[in-house]
């Protein structure tokens, strides 16, 4: 198992904003994680990499590939973060940089975790892999030069940059628009399966989750309530929160497409 959780998280005031929560990937395996807003999907992402804010408390067990990730010493833990496990966050403009420029902020991350080591071609590789032109006059661009897609693009190029084992996608989708929302998709499916990274896909849309993810777990209240595989929650769903859930998606989307076999 790459990833084995039991997790509860405090905040001051608010006691289990996540209860418990047991989450289990494979290596390479893409996992969905849909919940409604507040349920707890960005406090569960940043707490997996410890990036949780000072007045919350974790608890329990983060087991990433043999280690409690609760465990270890800061330092460990940043030796990993952005190395081993990726963050790609939800807002893309506002994750990047606006004062450096795109090829500074990806040098940046580059030498975090190698900082003796050339990055260029790695960082042209990244480009590639995401679809980015790797042309010098596009490392010269700032990030208010991008559009949206082309921003989110960026974020996950740095996120692959180290060739993590695992990617932590907290809707990454959900400001584009559907038709740039589909090419991230399918951008996500190729990066994991051409270098074998899990992806634990979080999003408040299931459709979209539906779309990528051979496993599906339904957040509701800091809890999985339900984790089947794609088909299952979407034609047989088991709890009644995620009955309510796939009945409030419009029709044509009540059914995860065939590719969602991966
Ligand atoms: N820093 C914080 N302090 C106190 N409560 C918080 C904090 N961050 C989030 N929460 C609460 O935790 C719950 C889960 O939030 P969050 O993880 O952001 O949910 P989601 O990403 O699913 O919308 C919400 O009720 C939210 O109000
Ligand atoms: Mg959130």
């Amino acid at each position: 198992m790459l990833l084995d959780t039991c997790l509860t998280v405090q905040y001051r005031g608010r006691p289990s904003v996540l209860d418990q929560l047991r989450l289990a990937i494979q290596p390479g395996e893409i996992v969905g994680l849909a919940g409604e807003s507040g349920s707890g999907k960005s406090t569960l992402a940043l707490s997996l990499l410890r990036l949780h804010e000072s007045g919350a408390t974790l608890t329990g067990r983060i087991g990433f590939n043999g280690t409690d990730l609760l465990r270890l010493p800061p330092s460990a833990m940043r030796a990993i973060r952005g190395r081993d496990i990726a963050l790609v966050p939800q807002s893309p403009l506002q994750s990047l940089n606006p004062c450096l420029r795109i090829g500074a902020q990806l040098h940046e991350a580059w030498h975090v975790h190698q900082p003796s080591r050339d990055g260029a071609e790695r960082i042209r590789q990244a480009l590639a892999d995401a679809t980015l032109p790797t042309s010098a006059d596009f490392l010269r661009l700032f990030p208010h030069q991008l559009s949206v897609g082309m921003a989110q693009r960026v974020l996950i190029a740095m996120a692959v940059l180290h060739r993590p084992k695992l990617l932590i996608a907290d809707e990454a989708t959900s400001a584009l628009d559907l038709i740039t929302q589909s090419e991230i998709l399918a951008l996500f499916r190729r990066l994991s399966h051409a270098h074998g990274a899990a992806l634990l896909f979080i999003t408040h849309d299931l459709a979209a989750a539906g779309d990528l993810c051979a496993r599906i777990g339904i957040l509701h209240r800091g809890a999985i309530v339900e984790f089947a595989p794609a088909e299952e929650i979407f034609h047989h769903p088991t709890h009644e929160y995620t009955r309510r859930l796939v009945a409030a998606l419009p029709a044509q989307l009540r059914r995860p497409p065939v590719t969602a076999t991966t």
